[in-house]
């Protein structure tokens, strides 16, 4: 049986026809205003109408990136998206008027995570943990086979874990969380600051931004790594050290197989996965007399959310 994904990001909404192996048969894409609530409704009620025009679909899985309450129908809060007790669920059955339509809000790292268990490099574990690195910094957390949802289903929001007291501000309102560290805002924000700082060495990066430091983006600094950029390749390197020191936590307290590292700034590959595992190595409690997890990169790319949002809406 077919399902529609839509995976919605802070600037963005991918919607995908999901057969049950995971494949993708079709897909549509919207831009979206993180600022304005309403009309990322109004974005999936018409990614729908496109897809559902070709497809015969029962069930609409929502990839939400906040916090998903556990009746899987609201948003209670998103750093990055004007979500707050946002019904998001009922909001876009509405604008649908199909009451046979089952639809599911999941949050999107958690749907990413189980497209990658299911399909992806997590097939052959039980237990794993998947980093998300986009806007902000998702997690997924699985256990014996099962997704974590937690007590009231925001389990897994390790982007907001504090690993720096007095850090750098976050759109939670806190100070110092991971996602601050680990993630595509957190390496935009550090290339353009070394902009500022050090001039010279960043002349590549700005040069490859069209000479304003303000249009470097994740992709770009990734290219500029790839072709030897040393203030890249260290930018890169940085946000992997912070992968790495805080997933040796993160086995503190579930000790996974693997950890997936998905999300923008995994097209980085080895740029990012060798410095994190040099610093899980480094921090990783008992090592040497304990199994140590692996540190992988996703298999399924951008699609995962996707994938993963219309097969958890099946269940
Ligand atoms: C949000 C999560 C989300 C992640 C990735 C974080 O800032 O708190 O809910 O999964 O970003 O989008
Ligand atoms: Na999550
Ligand atoms: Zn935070």
């Amino acid at each position: 049986m077919h399902a529609i994904g839509v995976d919605i990001g802070g600037t963005k909404i991918a919607a995908g026809v999901v057969d049950d192996d995971g494949t993708i048969l079709a897909q549509t894409r919207r831009d979206t205003d993180p600022d304005d609530a309403a009309s990322i409704d109004a974005a999936i009620a018409d990614v729908y109408r496109e897809l559902s025009a070709s497809y015969e679909v029962r069930q609409v899985g929502l990839a939400a990136a906040g916090f998903v309450a556990s009746d899987r129908a609201r948003v209670l809060f998103a750093p990055n998206i004007a979500w707050r007790e946002y019904p998001l669920r009922d909001n876009v059955a509405a604008l649908i008027g199909d009451e046979d339509l089952r639809i599911v809000v999941e949050n999107d790292a958690n749907a990413a995570g189980w497209a990658e268990f299911r399909f992806g490099v997590g097939r052959d574990v039980q237990d794993m943990v998947m980093l998300t690195l986009g806007t902000g910094l998702g997690g997924a957390i699985v256990v014996d086979g099962r997704l974590t949802r937690g007590a009231w289903g925001v389990a897994a929001e390790i982007g907001h874990m504090r690993v720096v007291p007095g850090g750098h501000y976050c759109g939670c309102g806190h100070e110092g969380c991971w996602e601050q560290y680990v993630s595509g805002s957190a390496l935009v924000r550090d290339a353009r600051a070394a902009a500022m700082t050090q001039p010279e060495r960043a002349a590549g990066l700005v040069a490859l931004a069209g000479g304003s430091a303000q249009h470097i983006d994740g992709p770009l600094v990734t290219r500029a790594a790839q072709a030897g950029d040393a203030l890249a390749v260290e930018l890169l390197a940085e946000v992997g050290r912070w992968v790495g020191e805080g997933c040796a936590s993160v086995s503190a307290v579930l000790d996974p197989e693997v950890f997936v590292i998905g999300g923008g700034v995994s097209a980085a590959g080895d740029l990012v996965v060798a410095p994190a595992r040099k610093a899980f190595d480094a921090q990783l409690s008992g090592r040497g007399h304990r199994p140590e997890a692996g540190i992988v990169v996703a298999a399924m790319g951008n699609d995962a959310g996707m994938v993963g949002a219309a097969d958890l809406a099946r269940v």
